[in-house]
């Protein structure tokens, strides 16, 4: 990534945070390089350039923040993800739902798991996948090697679409801004998007997801791995094992 394009996605996200109503970010200025200290230039190490007359801080001199410092950062944001939705009335989903499903899971996950809406179980016990589809879908986490609360899920709309219908399309604008600052906040290394819902609002195509499934496609700069539905596999078992090698090709991604 070029400067310029760091330094405007810098500016983007300390403003998000900022709206977010954060007045300051957990980071360890690690400006301190040897080298630099010894040239008496304050701290900054600098990279000479081929023309010798702009120069940039070295990777080693950005500032750095430890997990867990970046762990209670991302459940802060979440939490105020959460408070800012609040008893939302911005959709007509509120009327018949009994719950907002906000997501769950780890705030520094590396893979994100993001769904269609929420059920008839999921809008009862205000969590995400919890389910006939989510009991699958927790095989599925567990079988690659993963605890369920070591990934994030969340779903495209966060109220339960009356009769479990798919959601509209003004549903899902509505709703679709407070999952996109959800995946800024935890910025998982691998998005996997279940069923032609997730894919198509996610990635803004309308291909079938038939044909979309299993190959790596980005939002956002990261790697996101359209797959079926485990509602779909349940209806049809007989393709668990095209899901099944998807995962894969998400395992090895992650190992990248
Ligand atoms: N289906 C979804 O898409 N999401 C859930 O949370 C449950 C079922």
């Amino acid at each position: 990534m070029k400067n310029d394009e760091v330094m405007e996605r810098l500016k983007k996200s300390l403003e998000f945070y900022q709206e977010l109503g954060f007045k300051y970010m957990p980071v360890q200025l690690a400006l301190k390089s040897k080298s630099a200290e010894e040239q008496g230039r304050g701290g900054e190490e600098l990279i000479e350039t081929k023309n010798d007359s702009i120069s940039a801080p070295k990777p080693s001199t950005f500032p750095t923040v430890t997990t867990s410092e970046l762990q209670s950062f991302r459940t802060s944001a979440l939490k105020a993800l959460r408070d800012e939705i609040g008893d939302c009335r911005r959709c007509k989903l509120c009327n018949a739902r009994k719950n907002i499903v906000f997501g769950e899971g780890l705030p520094n996950a590396e893979l994100m798991f993001i769904g269609e809406g929420p059920g008839r179980d999921e809008d009862i016990q205000a969590r995400p996948f919890v389910g006939e589809a989510g009991q699958l879908l927790t095989k599925l986490i567990e079988k690659l090697g993963f605890k369920r609360d070591e990934v994030y899920i969340a779903n495209i709309v966060k109220c339960r679409p009356p009769g479990n219908r798919e959601p509209e399309a003004e549903e899902v604008a509505i709703c679709k801004p407070f999952l996109e600052k959800q995946i800024e906040i935890i910025r998982p290394k691998v998005i996997v998007s279940l069923g032609k819902i997730s894919a198509h609002s996610l990635l803004g195509v309308k291909t079938q997801i038939s044909r979309l499934r299993g190959n790596f496609l980005k939002y956002d700069d990261i790697p996101l791995m359209p797959t079926f539905h485990p509602a779909y596999l349940l209806r049809n078992p007989k393709d668990k094992w095209l899901v099944w090698n998807d995962m894969q090709k998400v395992i090895e991604k992650l190992k990248n």
